[in-house]
């Protein structure tokens, strides 16, 4: 099999690399070792390896690569040995040695079934073993094993006697030669036939165990930007690398179905989800309808809410997340969450599992969440996910109540940006609502007044000026005069953090105008202010000077200690 050619340069891992050197300098010495490369699919084991392998040549050690094949049941013997006997026995340095021995002819020869996996394992394993110690005093030698979780029985076999009682110990001593194994953490579920080898091969002292984790951040940019010859977008390369999650195969995948003109891959491009939904699709019709109601409540899901919606006996719901968290597809706990919540493993999978779904399939789970959710107590914390699955299965008037009462629940937990995020889809949702199915209390002037008060406290200045404008602009005549005046000066507040001052000075004018001092009012003092400040800051101090000495006698006649502190400051 050829190894592929990879184009784009080789990104991070120093410190596998550094490991995976020292072995193999350890190994061309005459310590002959072992090394279980375990990883997710397309986290880049076999990238690796290829550059582990390229030092390796480089030193002046025969690399030679065997790689096992997803056959299903029907596994040939021994493939991985095989190809790397093959590769040997071409090779003139090592054709003779490999002649020579009886065991090669087996492995590769044409004696049949028979004469390839009879009586004789044991005379083939030590013949294994012996051909390969002969061969290591002929060059130095790297066998790279690729996909250990699809060997065949008979290679898995083969190489716990080979690690175990062969080349790596006792009589290996003296012997040039390094294994790497890359095998999928990903795809070993509890029952998969390669565990228990594992298990007993990481405790041999010649053997150790190399974890590939997920790339971090920056590295994942600089792979996604080192893919194209011409400059990829920083907002399209940061998206990519969001959704990847440290996975080199996907954010490869993403940035190839990110058209140049549309900026982002929208949704899971169809041959990443192919592979994602493998191992959904291998699951039991039950516990593959868990998951895609799990899929609608989003990538993380308490376990109660889960089975409010799902409504299976509980044994059923217990062995269909059993099996989903066996095959790796979901993890209990999860990042932030506590025990009694699952998470999927991949936001990727999620995503596939979810554009997976039939429309009506979707609407109907999205419908079954936000009723589970109305149903429950602490309404209050989960409004902003209700509001989301009612928008999605399209009941509007309870989107826009949830909404409001997300907004509500993220002003008092003072987290402004949530509070403007729900204020403006409650916004949004307001005109798609007929009047009679609105929440009583409610207009647009002051939803829009408060979203921009919130995009105001958390730091979106621009943002605060246009909502206070689209909130003017809805201002009617009709309108009472306090809104108004309101609307104005809270414009002027944020004109003045946008540098507008000269507009800040009109608008608070205005609003000042738009009611009288008297009776005292606190919405008066709160124009005054404003306008102290904008006068103040288009230089205008005689003006200043009087509201200010006006606005302190009506504070403090009304008892507003924070106006009155304001004004003195000012
Ligand atoms: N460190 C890296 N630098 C540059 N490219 C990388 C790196 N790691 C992985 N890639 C690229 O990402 C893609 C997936 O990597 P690779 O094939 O090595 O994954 P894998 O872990 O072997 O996956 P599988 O389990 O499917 O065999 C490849 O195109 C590879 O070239
Ligand atoms: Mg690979």
């Amino acid at each position: 099999m050829p190894t592929t050619a990879f184009t784009a340069p080789f990104i991070g891992r120093r410190d596998e690399l550094a490991r995976l050197t020292q072995v193999l300098d350890r190994a061309r010495t005459g310590e002959a070792r072992a090394v279980l490369v375990a990883g997710d699919a397309g986290v880049g084991k076999t990238r690796m390896l290829a550059e582990a392998a390229g030092r390796a040549t480089a030193a002046g050690t025969t690399v030679v690569t065997g790689h096992c094949v997803d056959l299903g049941d029907v596994g040939l013997p021994y493939l991985p040995f095989t190809e790397i006997l093959g590769v040997l026995a071409a090779d003139e340095r090592f054709a003779a040695t490999v002649a020579a021995h009886p065991v090669a002819g087996r492995l590769l020869g044409d004696g049949g079934s028979g004469a390839r996996d009879a009586g004789g394992r044991p005379q083939l394993f030590e013949g294994m073993a012996a051909l390969l110690a002969e061969l290591t005093s002929v060059a130095p030698l790297l066998l790279v094993l690729e996909d250990l979780h699809w060997a065949d029985q008979s290679s898995r076999d083969l190489l716990r006697f080979l690690l175990s009682r062969g080349i790596l110990a006792g009589r290996g001593a003296g012997q040039r030669l390094a294994v790497f194994a890359s095998y999928r953490a990903d795809d070993l579920h509890r029952r998969h036939p390669l565990r228990p080898l594992l298990a007993e091969l990481v405790r041999l002292p010649a053997v150790e165990r190399l974890e590939l984790r997920p790339m971090p951040d920056g590295e994942m940019a600089r792979l996604v930007r080192a893919q194209r010859t011409t400059p990829v977008p920083d907002a399209t390369v940061r998206r990519i690398v969001e959704r990847a999650e440290g996975n080199a195969f996907y954010a490869e995948e993403l940035l190839a179905a990110t058209s140049e003109a549309a900026g982002s891959a929208p949704a899971v491009p169809s041959g990443l989800a192919d592979v994602l939904l493998i191992r959904f699709e291998q699951l039991p019709p039950t516990a593959q309808q868990v998951l895609r109601t799990a899929a609608v409540a989003g990538r993380r899901v308490e376990h109660d809410l889960l089975r409010d919606t799902v409504q299976l006996p509980d044994e059923e719901l217990e062995s269909a997340l059993r099996e989903a968290v066996g095959r790796q597809l979901l993890v209990s706990g999860g990042d932030s969450g506590g025990d009694d919540t699952y998470s999927f493993r991949h936001a990727l999978i999620r995503e596939a599992v979810y554009a997976d779904l039939l429309p009506g399939e979707r609407v109907r789970l999205h419908r079954a969440f936000a009723r589970v959710l109305a149903g429950r107590g602490r309404p209050a914390e989960s409004a902003a996910e209700r509001a989301h699955h009612s928008r999605e299965s399209h009941d509007l008037p309870d989107a826009l109540a949830a909404s409001l009462e997300a907004a509500d629940h993220a002003g008092r937990v003072r987290a402004p940006a949530e509070e403007l995020h729900h204020l403006e889809a409650a916004l949004d949702l307001w005109s798609a609502v007929p009047p009679e199915a609105r929440p009583e209390g409610f207009d647009t002037v002051t939803l829009t007044l408060r979203a921009s008060a919130a995009a105001a406290h958390a730091g979106e200045t621009h943002r605060a000026v246009s909502l206070t404008r689209a909130a003017l602009a809805r201002v009617g005549a009709e309108e009472d005069s306090e809104l108004a005046a309101r609307v104005r000066y809270t414009l002027a507040g944020n004109l003045m953090r946008t540098d507008d001052l000269a507009a800040a000075f009109t608008y608070s004018s205005e609003a000042l105008a738009m009611i009288p001092a008297d009776p005292p009012s606190r919405t008066w003092v709160r124009a005054a202010s404003t306008h102290v400040m904008a006068a103040r800051y288009m230089g205008d101090a005689g003006t200043a000077r009087r509201v200010a000495h006006q606005a302190l006698a009506v504070a403090e006649e009304l008892g507003l200690p924070d106006a009155r502190a304001d004004l003195l400051i000012s």
